[in-house]
């Protein structure tokens, strides 16, 4: 099924060479943001933030704003008609007739796949539930690219609440795409990447290990990406605290790391880094927040100046057949066509909006 408009989605729908130019113009905007000032003049950004943010939301509205655009949207579903039961497929056909391009944070896995089905303008996603965050990643390849001067031949360390941080998920997908990247994933039994990413990131011809402690890994990085535990996608309240606290990067750690190693984190911290690292020259997470508004001007301006529309939906739908994840969108608005991409003999398939997998 094809759209009129250009969506993002997935960085995947994209080749590499899409997210290299898009690094390569927010690497530019970055050194004269002056020369982009009109490049939006007119035009309208819409927000539909159905779930809590501070950067994703606001450097967003700052990127279409310094590129002479404005602003309109709702940060909090409470007020507005989505409190009365509204569809995400009503919301998103109504705000897209009074919005040039509209920026959807869900709580749900695949609601801005979703948005995107009825949405008379491009969407982004600005991520859904614990599934995707493709524009955080755009913001982290950019933070590479300008720190690092490089996105591929680089061993990653990925720390925290691998299952539900949606933003490794993301980069994982991206950074396996270059050659010769290496992960290493330091979570608990409890916390470990889906099986999903790891298939993906070794289809893509890159390699992954696992282990528990911080200490056993750092000292291999050149980059350590930490991440928030993430307290509101668990079932219970006891679940998050046997969790909470286990990952702690401190002064003493920072001493086993490489001199030249970066630490990234999408932030909100709570208190898995401490507040003393944030001196330490490595600490990069405070200036990677920064880019954040740069990699989403690039991403803006090349949206709507595609003439190009993009594809939703390309899988199959399978008579009777649903997706088994709860926290899948199908799940939650019944009217969305379930759509499946099917493996070599048809018995496995992976559902098009949240990838989970099924045996049938
Ligand atoms: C992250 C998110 O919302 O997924 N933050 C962000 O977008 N900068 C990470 C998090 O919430 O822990």
């Amino acid at each position: 099924m094809q759209s009129e408009y250009q969506h993002l989605i997935d960085l995947s729908d994209y080749p590499v060479s899409w997210w290299n130019d898009l690094v390569e113009l927010g690497a530019k905007i970055k050194e004269n943001p002056q020369e982009y000032a009109h490049e939006c003049d007119g035009k309208i950004m819409a927000t539909l933030f159905y779930e809590p943010s501070t950067r994703t939301q606001m450097s967003f509205q700052t990127a279409m704003l310094r590129l002479g655009g404005r602003i309109i949207g709702f940060d909090n579903p409470a007020n507005s008609s989505v409190s009365k039961g509204e569809t995400i497929k009503d919301t998103t056909k109504i705000v897209s007739n009074y919005a040039d391009i509209l920026v959807i944070r869900h709580p749900v896995a695949g609601a801005a796949k979703a948005a995107s089905l009825s949405a008379d303008c491009p969407v982004i996603n600005a991520g859904d539930g614990g599934h995707l965050h493709p524009t955080q990643t755009l913001t982290d390849l950019l933070t590479l690219k300008i720190e690092k001067n490089t996105l591929s031949g680089l061993t990653i360390g990925m720390c925290g609440d691998l299952i539900n941080g949606r933003t490794v998920h993301s980069l994982c997908k991206a950074l396996s795409m270059f050659r010769g990247n290496r992960f290493i994933f330091i979570s608990t039994p409890e916390l470990m990447m889906p099986a999903y990413i790891k298939d993906i990131i070794k289809a893509n011809g890159s390699t992954y290990e696992e282990v528990n402690t911080l200490e056993e890994a750092i000292g291999k990085l050149d980059v350590l990406y930490m991440t928030r535990i993430q307290q509101e996608r668990f079932a219970s309240r006891e679940e998050y605290l046997a969790q909470k606290n286990t990952y702690v990067l401190d002064r003493k750690k920072m001493l086993l790391a490489k001199k030249d190693m970066i630490v990234l984190h999408p932030l909100p911290r709570v208190d898995e880094i401490t507040v003393e690292v944030d001196d330490d020259r490595r600490a990069m997470y405070f200036t990677q927040a920064k880019y954040g508004v740069f990699a989403r001007m690039a991403l803006i301006m090349t949206i709507l100046n595609s003439k190009k529309g993009s594809e939703t939906l390309k899988g199959k739908v399978y008579a009777g057949v649903r997706c088994d994840n709860p926290r899948c969108i199908t799940n939650h608005e019944e009217y969305l066509p379930k759509s499946f991409r099917a493996g070599g003999d048809e018995t496995l398939l992976e559902c098009e909006y949240c990838d989970e997998r099924k045996l049938i």
